[in-house]
């Protein structure tokens, strides 16, 4: 209540400008950011602001209505990372059907663009990708008859009156908060049924498309909505689909060296070094950078960027330990297989989890093979008159390429992205894995916040809504968390009665959205 009376004082100052004209401009910057803070934005869906667009889908006109940067909350932290834009294919305000769907009973396709933990944007529907240089998602999507709601999400860097304002857990607080808008409005939304509601995301954006999904009306996060004015609804989501989910990060060094312990070189991967560079963290004076935007071919390619580096006998050490500690962590899950088998580890790193996950990978290159690929070249895979018998584990680390020295994400030196994402509201990085604080020292991140970035917390409790489909995709050879972690997280959900389509798709890197038809196809399956 003071807050908000301090707050509108501050606006109501502002505007006859007297901190303006008495303070430097630095001030000036921090204080036009508090005004956004002051006021109030109405949650009410206006329908009359839309404007009409089309865009060209394989030779097919997309005619869509464009209702663009509509702030998602009352209260917003950051107004430009909590506003949100909907697309509605224009056949729906004619009362028209596409590909079976109604404005009534369209599914809402709702990706985020966060990467890296950064801020993610409002990615309007394009035929020109940037990442893709082909039609994104929203596209498609809208091709494909669904609506599609994109929101911004305060990210790492979200800063607001000199505040950082979007460490975690404020992407999945925002990605709710855009779910209970929706919700709000759905009587005054032209189309769309938001008890169709599908999230997407890559990567750091899959974790969130993830916990999204996982984490549906966790009364937990109930104070954090409150503070910025979110709508009061339920923001449990109907399905989720994530692309190579950074997830699980308080466990991810842990699987990481079950794969890499003995791989002492390592490949960074480019946006790896622009994001140590940008915040001063990038100490070896070998390494270049190339400050050109990034694609999706050079974001993650190890072979073009070609700079090997050798791991440190302290990064070595703690690869040991971190390694040694996978089993114990595994066990404890008491996961089980499609036919109830309990899925262990010995204390070698060696068991019945082990050979799910070469199963998924011997998934993977039977269908590269029952499709017709070439695999020849991946010396990991046994094949045996044109069927994949078994993978070797012991030679893959060398195929995929280590991406990250030990620990993969909580470093020692607190220089990650991830170390970033749960640093404080003044941007100082901390830890968040038990043996890499006990291992090195400095400050460890709230317990509580740890906790909630992680969809296991939440999975399978009585008090959460959980989606009731996942698709979950982690390509073969992506080296930027092992497969054990969206395994992990597929198992637990299936293990708790969720329909989950998981697959290891062949010769994958780090990436999303290459599947689209796939992925719609899925939709529809679950939709219809
Ligand atoms: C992303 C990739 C990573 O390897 C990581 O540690 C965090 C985020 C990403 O692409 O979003």
């Amino acid at each position: 209540m003071r807050k908000k009376f301090l707050a509108k004082t501050l606006a109501a100052l502002l505007g006859v400008g007297i901190f303006t004209a008495t303070v430097p401009e630095m001030e000036i910057v921090n204080v036009a950011a508090a005004k956004s803070i002051a006021q109030t934005y109405s949650l009410n869906f206006d329908a009359t602001r839309g404007v009409e667009k089309t865009l060209t889908y394989e030779g097919r006109q997309i005619k869509f209505i464009a209702y663009e940067n509509i702030v998602y909350v009352k209260n917003p932290a950051n107004v430009a990372a909590q506003s949100l834009s909907i697309y509605v294919p224009a056949e729906y305000l004619e009362g028209g059907t596409i590909n079976g769907y109604t404005a009534k009973n369209a599914p809402i396709f709702m990706p985020n663009g966060v990467g890296g933990y950064m801020p993610g944007e409002i990615k309007p529907p394009t035929d020109n990708d940037p990442m893709s240089k082909g039609p994104n998602a929203a596209l498609v999507a809208l091709s494909r008859g669904l609506v599609v709601v994109s929101p911004a999400i305060r990210g790492r860097t979200t800063v607001t009156h000199g505040v950082y304002v979007g460490k975690a857990p404020a992407l999945i607080v925002d990605y709710k908060a855009a779910v209970r808008y929706l919700r709000y409005n759905k009587n005054r939304l032209p189309a769309g049924d938001t008890d169709k509601i599908i999230s997407n995301g890559t990567s750091a954006g899959g974790a969130l498309s993830a916990a999204l999904g996982s984490m549906g009306n966790a009364p937990e996060f109930e104070p954090y909505l409150k503070e910025i004015g979110a709508a009061d609804e339920r923001d449990d989501i109907f399905a989720s689909s994530d692309y190579c989910p950074i997830t699980n990060l308080e466990n991810a060094d842990k699987a990481y060296e079950w794969i890499f312990y003995g791989e002492n070189k390592y490949y960074p991967a480019m946006w790896q070094l622009q994001d140590l560079k940008a915040r001063g963290k990038l100490t070896n004076p070998n390494l270049k950078v190339d400050d050109a935007p990034l694609d999706a071919d050079s974001a993650n390619n190890p072979v073009e960027v070609k700079q090997a580096v050798d791991m440190t006998a302290a990064e070595i050490k703690i690869s040991k330990k971190l390694r040694d500690a996978f089993p114990k962590y595994v066990n404890s899950l008491k996961l089980r297989d499609e036919s109830g088998k309990l899925l262990t580890l010995d204390k070698n790193g060696n068991g019945t989890f082990k050979d799910y996950i070469k199963r998924k990978y011997i998934e993977s290159a039977q269908d590269a093979l029952d499709r017709g690929l070439d695999i020849s070249g991946a010396d990991w895979v046994i094949v045996q008159n044109g069927r994949v018998v078994d993978v070797d584990m012991t030679k893959y680390p060398a195929a995929a390429t280590r991406m990250k020295a030990a620990p993969a994400f909580d470093k020692m030196d607190l220089s990650s992205a991830e170390n970033d994402e749960f640093g404080t509201a003044d941007n100082s990085p901390r830890h968040f894995s038990n043996i890499v604080k006990r291992n090195s020292g400095g400050a460890m991140a709230d317990a509580e916040q740890i906790r909630l970035m992680n969809p296991l917390n939440f999975i399978g409790r009585e008090d959460v809504t959980v989606a009731k489909h996942f698709r979950i995709r982690h390509g073969a050879v992506d080296r930027d968390t092992a497969l054990a972690i969206p395994a992990i997280l597929a198992l637990t959900l299936q293990n708790n009665g969720v329909d989950v389509d998981f697959f290891s798709p062949w010769g994958r890197g780090h990436s999303g959205d290459y599947d689209l038809d796939m992925l719609f196809d899925w939709i529809d399956s679950i939709c219809k």
